[in-house]
């Protein structure tokens, strides 16, 4: 367990009528693409996908360009390179888990795909079963922004092995092998957006909630759909009853 619990933040995409924040999705693709991709992949991604952040097909085509992707070895066996293309997904940035743990002092970044899912705590009784009315699937991304944010000096006296990083939020112990990957002002954003580490780690926590759930809002919306409809007949219901059961004299 963390020693410490993420805050709870409000994002745009909580509750029964959330929707993600466009803006906000694009800065945390900028965010992913400049700071993390450095160690961590997002193999279920494709490029065609960001269309839903708001992208024209020619903004997708230019910027699945920018990367090089592996296109299968030329006749002398080398690996060639292509630009790449709408269908293709994200590439990772080291051949295998092995050269990723290498790289990293024998910790291999996870994937970021489902990272939001993955870390979405629950909640304990009884706020667990309001949730399930509000919808409540924020517990990855307040994690996710609680870890980029909650970087600090190890308390006196406690020890952490070399090469870790302590973070009271990290689930699996006090310190993890990442070191705090954002600092004020390292990506530049054109909306405006404060350029610190809070607001990185809002972006890029969201971004990944929509990796991990890209179809949130088509899900919210048919679930309002749903209940309205089930409202509506449980009064057809009732109301078929009190006249199937009535009393005729
Ligand atoms: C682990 C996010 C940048 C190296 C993680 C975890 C998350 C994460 C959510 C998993 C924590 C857990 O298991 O609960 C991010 C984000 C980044 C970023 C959002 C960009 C803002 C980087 C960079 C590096 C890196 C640039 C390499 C220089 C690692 C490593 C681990 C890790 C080695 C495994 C840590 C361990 O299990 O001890 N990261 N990361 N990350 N990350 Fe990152």
């Amino acid at each position: 367990y963390p020693l410490e619990h993420p805050e709870e933040m409000d994002w745009s995409f909580a509750g029964p009528l959330g929707t993600y924040d466009r803006g906000q999705l694009q800065r945390g693709l900028k965010v992913y693409k400049q700071v993390c991709s450095a160690c961590h992949s997002l193999d279920l991604v494709a490029f065609r996908t960001l269309s839903d952040l708001g992208y024209s097909e020619e903004q997708v085509k230019a910027f699945a360009a920018e990367y090089e992707i592996e296109a299968g070895p030329d006749n002398d066996g080398n690996m060639y390179m292509r630009p790449g293309i709408p269908s293709d997904y994200f590439p990772a940035p080291f051949e295998n888990p092995e050269q990723a743990a290498a790289s990293n002092n024998g910790a291999a970044p996870p994937d970021l795909s489902l990272m939001a899912k993955a870390r979405g705590i629950t909640r304990g009784f009884p706020t667990f079963v309001f949730d399930i009315f509000t919808q409540y699937q924020e517990g990855g991304p307040d994690y996710i922004h609680a870890l980029l944010t909650g970087y600090e000096e190890p308390p006196e006296g406690v020890e952490i092995p070399a090469g870790t990083y302590y973070n009271p939020y990290f689930a699996n112990a006090a310190s993890l092998a990442m070191a705090p990957p954002l600092s004020d002002g390292i990506v530049s954003y054109d909306d405006g957006a404060p350029e610190t580490v809070d607001q990185y780690s809002r972006d890029i926590a969201a971004f990944l909630m929509w990796t991990a759930e890209p179809k949130l809002e088509d899900r919210k919306q048919t679930g309002l759909v749903v209940m309205v409809f089930l409202v509506i007949l449980a009064v057809l219901v009732f109301l078929t009853k009190k006249s199937v059961y009535a009393r005729k004299h």
